[in-house]
């Protein structure tokens, strides 16, 4: 295993291009299932979940090529209907086959996903979903059983006690675009990766309309075929650069980011005083003087995103003076606060709560990364502590970030990968 190791207290500057996102590129990769004809998508990230994807889709019956940044998708032989309990435990995005298939062969059997260190993350909504097209779900030894006999389009409402599902909408569309009728999902997630999914779909001739709104409506095709795409940019990778350069105290243009995918986060960040500017396609973020606190609560898009929140909570652990941070999409994700107090940085957990008092230093310290986004977290307090941090079990970071480290170097960061 490897541990990252950072020499803190360098101002990054110079120019990062974002690479495609994670959360688009999974479900879309997913959808190649829908149709025996090839696929070519492209700015795909090489990152650990996306090598994932893909040998489930191999798994399934498909060939799928990685190369330089494009996958190419074509039928190596008869789709299988079962995805596996390895691939599928690793990952939850995996669960986003079921959609797929239960739409091109009328019957999935798919490992449940699991928990994970983020929260319980049950995959009712997706169920429900499924019940709603006339799916026949029974769950046994781990593994969910979806037969339907006769896939028809109906309405749904898919919220759940903590707003809309990314995945559950996602997964849910995959099935309808091949279900005999009209299917209106309500309370629908609007995420850029959702809108992204859906563009890929209709380019494959599904009938969608609404994406992006909380009222998706489906009208079921017979057939999808092949098609290309290019994925979106990562907004949570453009948004931990953005904060690289204002825990840094540094100046950084970010290159390849969509400015309306991030509004929450810009919104915030001007309200502490930073200081963004945007031409077409990049942005330059500067740190002129002091940020002052803020406070934050997550929410579905377009509220502020679940997954920048241990990394905005980094930066309020170096801004004097009280933050507030509620986490409203998954209450337990605060696995980076035990590890940012490590390093000196004083946080109360309070149930979803988290109140930072920002000091003028961290220092450096070993970590522990325990998922993906306290990992970005946990690199970022590293970047701005005084001395040597290592942040151990790096893979999680490998998930969801391409080539992290060479981007941090490039900016002048002292960071460096090391064995455990
Ligand atoms: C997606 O997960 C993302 N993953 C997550 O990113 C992200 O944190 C999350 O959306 C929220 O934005 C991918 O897109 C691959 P949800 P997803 O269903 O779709 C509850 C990262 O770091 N819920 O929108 O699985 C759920 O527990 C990852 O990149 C149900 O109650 O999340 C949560 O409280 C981590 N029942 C809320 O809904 C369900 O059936 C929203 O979760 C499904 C979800």
């Amino acid at each position: 295993m490897d541990k990252l190791v950072i020499e803190g207290g360098k101002s990054l500057r110079g120019e990062v291009t974002v690479s495609g996102a994670k959360n688009a590129v999974l479900p879309i990769l997913a959808a190649t299932l829908l149709t025996e004809e090839p696929c070519v998508i492209k700015g795909v990230p090489n990152l650990r979940d996306t090598n994932t994807m893909l040998k489930i889709l191999r798994s399934l019956g498909k060939n799928a090529e990685f190369d330089k940044g494009t996958v190419r998708v074509t039928q190596a032989k008869e789709t299988n209907f079962v995805a596996d309990y390895k691939l599928v435990s690793t990952m939850r995005a995996s669960f986003c086959v079921l959609g797929p298939l239960l739409g091109k062969l009328k019957k999935a059997k798919v490992s449940l996903p699991g928990g994970c260190v983020i929260g319980v993350r049950p995959v009712d909504l997706h169920l429900k979903g499924f019940k709603a097209l006339g799916t026949e779900i029974t769950i046994e030894g781990g593994y969910v059983n979806a037969v339907a006999k006769n896939l028809k389009g109906n309405r749904m409402y898919l919220g759940g006690a903590y707003g809309s599902s990314v995945l559950a909408t996602d997964n849910v569309m995959m099935a309808a675009v091949l279900a005999k009728g009209k299917t209106i999902i309500e309370s629908a997630a609007c995420e850029p990766e959702v809108v992204d999914l859906a563009e890929f779909l209709i380019k494959m001739g599904a009938k969608i309309k609404g994406y992006g709104t909380p009222i998706i409506e489906i009208e079921g095709v017979k057939y999808l075929h092949g098609a290309e795409h290019r994925i979106i940019p990562d907004r949570i990778e453009a948004g931990t650069f953005i904060i690289a350069a204002l825990i840094t105290r540094g100046d950084i243009t970010i290159k390849n980011v969509m400015f309306q995918h991030l509004g929450a986060l810009i919104d915030k960040l001007e309200e502490a005083g930073a200081h963004i500017s945007r031409t077409d396609g990049s942005m330059r973020v500067r740190s002129r003087k002091r940020l002052t606190p803020i406070n934050i609560t997550t929410l579905p898009y377009p509220g502020f995103p679940t997954d920048i929140q241990a990394q905005i909570m980094s930066l309020m652990t170096v801004t004097p003076g009280i933050s507030v941070i509620t986490e409203k999409i998954y209450p337990d994700r605060f696995m980076h606060v035990a590890e940012l107090n490590r390093m000196g940085a004083h946080i109360q957990r309070e149930g979803p709560h988290a109140i930072v008092e920002g000091i003028k230093h961290l220092s450096g310290a070993p970590v522990m990364a325990s998922d993906l986004r306290a990992s970005a977290g946990l690199v970022l307090a590293g970047l701005a502590a005084k001395g040597l941090t290592s942040v151990s079990r790096i893979y999680h970071l490998e998930r969801g970030y391409e080539n992290m480290e060479m981007k941090l170097q490039a900016l002048g960061a002292k960071i460096w990968r090391e064995k455990e």
